[in-house]
């Protein structure tokens, strides 16, 4: 079960909290909301609420892992970035055991080890190209689009790599893409190599349920089936027509009314779990790209996601979320059991500073610290939520999942802006094409060149 308590969002509860009269009020921006997401549904463009359903991508990508299991792989190197890595980086810190990297095989089931090369930093690439062993390594290159310039130029890395070492293509590659568009779907046709489709329904950064996050997941081990039946029963959940019943429109009325009403436009996702630790890096892409927006009567909009970890942050940003600008909402994760937890010895039981921990757990410490921070906060007029998993396991990692993206395309609408494009990030893409020689991208070299330069005054 994953659950949603929203106390400290609300007055009296946090002073200045939001009030009874405008928790009422929301609902019909709730309804307009909900109804314009199910027209969209309909129209078959929000493919991510059909991926639970799709068990032909289960069988796809557990095809794939036997192949790779039986040809003797031991590294799996995902090559992609944004909603292309940020998904499987996800659900291998939450899902896999800590360290599984470094375990031996025997430790791993068998399982190959993941890694997941998410920027185009050359020391961070040549390091993993020189610790794997090639014969036996796996690259899956993860692209929607099919020609991002990152993931591009680190396949032709890894494609000049296995030519040097007269390995065939198709016997290390598989490629994650468009059905149909794109030069990854071109070369897979050519050279027949494996490449499972991501629906062109289902955009980068809502695509972790589609093979982008369930091939690395298949391939490690991970229980996909339980992922997906967790996102399916909590859509289920999230089709309610009154916010207040349903814990994607909780999630997504009580950040926007925090927004539009209080002004707190910072909005802080902190785990208390270092397996969630990633979810937050996945969740500020999901929430920045989908609702940083220019809306069609020109106003700027949309929050700031930060994430943050606790209790680790606690040592650290919480100094401001207590003192700092009252501008700020914390979204609390957290799990009712972690297992195994452990025990703390009571020892030095004549220190006082000392005593009061034995005989205690990590993981009670952990959540008790937890109910503290939100409890200090509140104090101050400082207002959070808190997302509460029973336990970290597939089933409710894929809940948390859908609840999340489903918040968003609400979001989407309640702040009237389009959730599923992202116009933003396109001048600097056509800069780097212009300034990289690509052909057609003359205009944007020149557009480029007429930007202000660093003046050497201004340098120190
Ligand atoms: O959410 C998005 O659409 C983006 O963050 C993309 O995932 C990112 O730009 C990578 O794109 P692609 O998967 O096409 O390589």
């Amino acid at each position: 079960m994953i659950r949603l308590d929203y106390t400290f969002m609300t007055a009296p509860a946090v002073a200045g909290g939001l009030t009874d009269a405008e928790l009422a009020g929301a609902q019909p921006a709730f309804a307009a909301a909900r109804d314009a997401t199910a027209r969209r549904r309909e129209r078959g463009e929000l493919g991510f609420f059909g991926l639970p359903d799709d068990t032909q991508q289960v069988t796809d990508c557990a095809a794939v892992a036997v192949w790779a299991s039986d040809r003797g792989i031991r590294d799996v190197v995902v090559l992609g970035i944004g909603g292309s890595a940020l998904g499987p980086i996800a659900l291998r810190t939450a899902l896999l055991p800590s360290g599984w990297n470094l375990l031996a095989a025997a430790q791993r089931g068998g399982r190959p080890r993941l890694h997941v090369l998410d920027n185009v930093d050359p020391a961070t690439m040549a390091a993993l190209l020189d610790r794997v062993e090639l014969g036996a390594t796996l690259f899956v290159v993860t692209s929607k689009s099919g020609g991002t310039a990152e993931t591009l130029a680190q396949y032709l890395i890894v494609r000049g790599r296995l030519e040097e070492a007269g390995r065939a293509a198709r016997d290390h590659l598989v490629f994650v893409t468009d059905p149909e568009r794109g030069a990854l779907r071109r070369i897979a046709a050519a050279e027949g190599i494996v490449a499972p489709a991501i629906p062109p329904s289902v955009g980068g950064r809502f695509s972790v349920l589609s093979p982008v996050g369930l091939l690395p997941a298949a391939l490690a081990g991970i229980d996909v089936v339980a992922l997906l039946a967790g996102a399916g029963a909590m859509r289920a959940r999230c089709e309610a027509a009154e916010w207040t019943a349903n814990p994607a429109g909780a999630f997504a009325v009580l950040q926007w009314l925090a927004d539009t009403r209080r002004n707190l436009r910072t909005q802080v996702f902190m785990p208390y779990a270092d397996g969630l630790r990633d979810m937050a890096a996945w969740f500020v892409q999901l929430w920045a790209e989908s609702l940083g927006k220019v809306r069609p009567d020109g106003v700027s909009v949309g929050p700031t996601p930060v994430a943050a970890l606790g209790a680790t942050d606690q040592h650290s940003q919480v100094q401001l979320f207590m003192e700092g600008p009252n501008d700020k909402t914390v979204t609390f994760l957290t799990l009712d059991r972690v297992s195994p937890d452990l025990p703390i010895p009571a020892r030095h039981q004549s220190h006082d500073d000392l005593a009061y921990l034995g005989g205690h757990h990590l993981g009670e410490l952990l959540a008790v610290e937890q109910r503290a921070t939100a409890g200090a906060l509140a104090a101050r007029g400082r207002p959070s939520m808190a997302i509460a998993l029973e336990t970290l396991d597939a089933w409710h990692l894929g809940g948390l999942i859908m609840l999340l993206e489903v918040a968003t395309a609400f979001a989407g609408e309640l702040y009237g802006v389009n959730a599923f494009d992202q116009p933003g990030v396109e001048l600097g893409k056509r800069f780097t094409y212009g300034l990289f020689g690509r052909p057609g991208f003359a205009a944007d070299l020149a557009a480029f060149d007429h930007l202000p330069r660093p003046d050497p005054s201004r340098v120190v």
